[in-house]
């Protein structure tokens, strides 16, 4: 491989080098300044790193392009916030320029004057101790000299894209293995995946029997909560390896119960039967959120992004037969 010209273009393709780069995952910072006559700027960066613990130092570094460039060249304080997994939203809107960046965000005055946002995973405020020249872009040096922090999860960006970030299990917690050789392991997605339902679902069944349902008209109950009416045909393949042979005999048990009718084009849910279904759900979001909260925010969106994306693959038609395509075709 040829040097890197110190004039010039770069010996290699420019695309290239942006995409080697993106392949080191970071955090997500918005960093925050006052510029002169007192207007609060900031920008999304994830070129944010620790320096020194002592002296306390961190650095960014600045397009010179950035049309907030010499209002952060000549602040003597800023401050950085480390964004929490839940503020993609927040990154986006201080990534794009010409618009009001904080508009209706409640801030507070930090050190110097800088504006401090709420809700972050961390936050460091700093004042400006060095700045070097780094080819397009100005590199930030600054003195930490207040900082807090949050348990939140962290927002992660890699490969262009914002992602989660998990703990892994530590070396010990090795999956084991079956008596029977070459056996399942228990790390076989069908396992992970059948007993976390099973188990999960066991919370849910005194709910059921309450209402005098089994797990069956419940599957089915609350499929009919997914559009006003449902047709043969769309129960039917939305519920395909799910619910084959038995499904008839739940549609009927609820309409006996009095929880669905049958109409000339399918089925819909009575009035009795969306209360019922109201009741249930209440109480399945319930278990759920004491479930979510002991596995922990972060890993409870990445395990909900990835089963998504799981029946994507394994079960792409039900979620087109049976959801809903965008929210205005949703019943009031
Ligand atoms: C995840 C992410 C990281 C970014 N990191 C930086 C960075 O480190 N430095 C930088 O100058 N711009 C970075 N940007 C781009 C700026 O946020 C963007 O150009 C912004 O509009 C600049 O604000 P301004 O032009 O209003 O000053 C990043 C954008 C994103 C989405």
């Amino acid at each position: 491989m040829t040097s890197s010209s110190r004039h010039g273009r770069p010996p290699f393709d420019t695309t290239e080098f942006r995409k080697a780069l993106g392949t080191f995952a970071t955090g997500v910072t918005i960093i925050t300044a006052r510029a002169g006559d007192g207007t609060p700027i900031g920008l999304t960066a994830n070129s944010f790193n620790s320096v020194s613990l002592d002296p306390p130092l961190v650095l960014w570094s600045l397009a010179n392009n950035a049309m907030s460039f010499e209002a952060f060249r000549a602040a003597t304080h800023w401050a950085v916030h480390v964004l929490g997994a839940d503020q993609e939203e927040l990154s986006g809107r201080f990534a794009r320029r010409g618009v009001d960046k904080f508009a209706g965000l409640e801030i507070e005055d930090g050190v110097g004057g800088v504006p401090l946002l709420r809700g972050c995973a961390a936050r460091f405020e700093c004042r400006t101790a060095s700045q070097y020249q780094g080819g397009d872009h100005l590199i930030f040096i600054g003195e930490v000299l207040r900082f807090d922090r949050d348990e939140a999860a962290p927002l992660v960006f890699h490969g262009g894209k914002y992602a989660h970030a998990t703990r892994r299990d530590p070396p010990d917690m090795k999956p084991r293995s079956a008596h029977l050789a070459g056996s399942f392991g228990e790390d076989f997605l069908g396992y992970l995946l059948g007993r976390s339902h099973f188990r999960f679902f066991a919370q849910i069944r005194p709910f059921l029997d309450a209402e005098g349902l089994d797990d069956m008209e419940f599957y089915v109950l609350s499929t009919l909560t997914l559009k006003p009416l449902l047709t043969e045909n769309q129960i039917a393949e939305g519920m395909a390896g799910v619910l084959d042979a038995n499904r008839q005999r739940a549609l009927d048990g609820l309409v006996e119960r009095g929880f669905a009718r049958r109409t000339a084009d399918g089925y819909a849910l009575t009035q009795a039967g969306r209360e019922a279904a109201i009741r249930l759900i209440s109480a399945a979001k319930a278990i759920e959120s004491q479930v979510l909260e002991r596995l922990g925010a972060g890993d409870a969106a990445i395990l909900k992004t990835t089963l998504n994306r799981l029946l994507g693959v394994v079960d792409q038609r039900a979620a087109d037969v049976l959801w809903e395509k965008d929210e205005g075709e949703r019943e009031r």
